[in-house]
């Protein structure tokens, strides 16, 4: 198995290792002096579970860096071999780091040393009714799955999605549980771990792996492009968790915590030098070097040389590639010891921020009374989809670049935008949790009315492919189930509360909305090119079909049981006085918005096929379609 070369690991966690210590020493993280007759978990566990969380990163670092590689930055199949190699090994150290941060957490928590905690009887409670423990055995099974299937080819696409979700849940517990806003702290620190994930383990990947590949100027430029979209991503969502904590610019000089963040924000600067380095310096060196034919690199020159180039040497891939991968080395150590840093602060205690008064103890953020207004001037930001929404806006700007596209396609697009901004972030997000009437608007708008506006903003011919669409999601009755699943798995399947009373919930309602109403409106409205041809009959069939499950749905929310009695109890806000009316008012509004966009759609549909009737048809076309459809 290929690792960096030995001096490079050890110069790395040495140096993790001693900004870890100090900063437990300087953050207060340290182990507390023994208090006679107190219990105390021993050093093993004091210093254990910091040092643990730290290696457990990495880990976890290590899996989503080493995955995007092999689906990013190399089209080497020996390369990618080399990484589903290395994931095995990655992923069952993760699991095992997420097991030893169970049994630490939880020693610490008893104030038992390890052995006594584990046999206090409350292991089983703790692992599943417990955030802390619930959070690792997660992401211990998640990275157990990862560890058994890393060797399947063609699994790492899939792989790569269950190790970023698998770094999130830590982003759960701790200092986020109890934060100001909890919601903002849990999707700040969601994003910033996900996208330091992204940014260092891409490097880590490049400099292992890819440093062998022929193709290495290829890989570099793409995760050059991924790493300046993490870094923006790791400092904006970076400085928001901060801010959440310190709760103002006082603290941030004023306390441990805030000089420990001052000091992250110092390692991202640093940081972001290098950044600027490879694309003035090495990555042009690396591109120079790749125009020039291959000339072998004297066996035994610089001796030092060439024992730190590793196994390039005498291959004819060394020369340029040396000042990026020494570069790369650095900054690698260099981001470690930021990871260590931030285990740190994230066992410091953040300054006491004055409690913000009439905070809701379920939503976790102060909500006044619903007025008009407010339903406007209310806004709930959330990074994660503040982000998805940028990469929409920019992915499309970056389309429109490319080619002259008719004016209506792109007002179409932005109104999507907007209307889905507001609705994600807006008074709607604010108020959705707290009112029935609200959310069901809310959802209207995500899983209707966004995705048709976007729909017709023909995403796919503008990105110049058919191919953007898998195959199968362009099979109409995968594209209808899609679609109804929502508020099937929500309202049917009694889904609807737990979306309620969980932010990283509603975040993922958020996306699975919006991307599954994309995937139905895109086949139903026929604006873009589909990777199979869909009759334009069976286009009215599946509108047809959905406005059946919308109503049903509509139906069922304006007679049947109320929705999430047990969240709106502890909710509890004393401005909507009846529950069933609220619910009836919801079904009337959210079926209401959801019928008048599919109706809409049916009636282009209709009028198309009445236009394409009238223009003499040329039979044979529509025959063909038909007769390819019966096959
Ligand atoms: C503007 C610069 C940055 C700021 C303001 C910042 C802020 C924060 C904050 C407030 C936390 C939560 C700590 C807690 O739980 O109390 C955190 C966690 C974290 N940060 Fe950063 N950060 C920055 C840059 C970075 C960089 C450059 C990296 C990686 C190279 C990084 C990696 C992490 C990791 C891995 C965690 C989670 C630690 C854990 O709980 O295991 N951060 N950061």
């Amino acid at each position: 198995m290929r690792f960096p070369p030995r001096a490079q690991v050890a110069v790395t966690v040495v140096a993790a290792v001693t900004v870890l210590f100090a900063v437990l020493w300087y953050g207060g993280g340290r182990p507390a002096a023994l208090v006679e007759g107190l219990p105390s978990p021993g050093l093993l566990t004091e210093w254990g579970l910091p040092l643990v969380r730290l290696l457990h990163d990495v880990c976890a670092v290590a899996t989503v860096g080493l995955l995007l590689t092999s689906v990013a930055f190399t089209r080497d199949e020996a390369i990618r071999t080399a990484a589903r190699r290395q994931v095995v090994w990655w992923s069952s150290a993760w699991a095992l780091t997420a097991l030893a941060t169970i049994a630490l957490t939880l020693s610490d928590f008893l104030g038992l040393p390890i052995p006594e905690a584990l046999g206090a009887g409350v292991f089983q409670t703790f692992v599943l009714y417990i955030p802390q423990g619930q959070a690792f055995l997660l992401v211990a099974m998640i990275a157990l799955v990862i560890a058994v299937c890393a060797m399947l080819k063609g699994a790492e696409p899939v792989l790569l999605g269950a190790a970023v979700f698998a770094a999130l849940p830590p982003a759960y517990v701790g200092h986020s549980a109890s934060a100001a806003d909890h919601n903002l702290a849990v999707s700040s620190l969601m994003l910033h771990i996900a996208a330091a994930a992204i940014w260092v383990g891409g490097l880590y990947g490049v400099l292992t792996l890819v440093r062998r590949d022929r193709d290495l100027v290829w890989g570099v430029r793409r995760f050059s492009t991924v790493a300046l979209c993490a870094y923006a991503a790791v400092g904006a969502s970076g400085l928001i968790n901060a801010w959440v904590r310190l709760g103002g610019l006082a603290p941030l000089f004023e306390s441990r915590y805030g000089l420990l963040v001052l000091a992250k924000i110092a390692a991202l600067a640093v940081l972001g030098w290098f950044g600027w380095r490879h694309r003035k310096v090495t990555i042009a060196r690396l591109e120079a070097g790749a125009a020039q034919p291959a000339q072998d690199e004297p066996v035994g020159g610089d001796s030092a040389e060439s024992a730190d180039d590793g196994p390039e040497s005498g291959t004819g891939l060394a020369g340029d590639r040396r000042p990026f991968l020494r570069l790369a080395a650095v900054e690698v150590a260099i981001m470690t010891a930021t990871m260590a840093l931030a285990v740190g602060l994230s066992r410091t205690a953040p300054p006491t921020t004055t409690d913000v008064p009439n905070v809701n103890a379920a939503l976790g953020y102060v909500l006044p009374s619903i007025s008009f207004d407010r339903l406007l001037s209310e806004s709930r930001l959330d990074p994660i989809i503040l982000l998805g929404i940028a990469g929409l806006v920019i992915a499309y700007l970056v389309g429109l670049r490319r080619q002259v596209w008719p004016v209506g396609r792109t007002v179409a697009w932005f109104a999507g935008i907007l209307v889905l901004l507001y609705a994600s972030t807006g008074g709607l997000s604010a108020y959705g949790p707290a009112v029935f009437s609200v959310v069901s608007v809310e959802y209207a708008l995500l899983g209707t009315v966004v995705p048709a506006l976007l729909a017709y903003g023909a995403p796919i011919g503008l990105a110049g492919g058919r191919e953007l669409l898998p195959r199968f999601l362009a099979n109409p009755a995968v594209a209808l189930a899609c679609y109804v699943a929502s508020p099937v798995f929500l309202y049917l399947l009694g889904f609807f509360e737990l979306a309620q009373s969980s932010h990283a919930l509603h975040v993922a309602m958020v996306v699975v909305q919006v991307a599954a109403g994309l995937v139905f409106f895109i086949v139903v409205a026929g604006v873009d090119p589909l990777p199979r041809a869909v009759h334009t009959y069976t286009r009215i069939q599946l509108v047809g079909i959905a406005i059946a499950v919308q109503v049903a749905v509509g139906v069922l929310l304006l007679l049947g049981p109320l929705q999430a009695e047990d969240w709106y109890a502890l909710v509890a806000v004393d401005w909507v006085p009846d529950r069933a009316a609220d619910q009836q008012l919801g079904a009337l509004l959210g079926t209401g918005i959801t019928l008048v966009v599919l109706l809409g759609v049916l009636v282009s549909l209709v009028v198309r096929v009445l236009a394409a009737r009238r223009r003499v048809p040329i039979p044979n076309v529509q025959k063909m379609d038909d007769r390819r459809q019966k096959k």
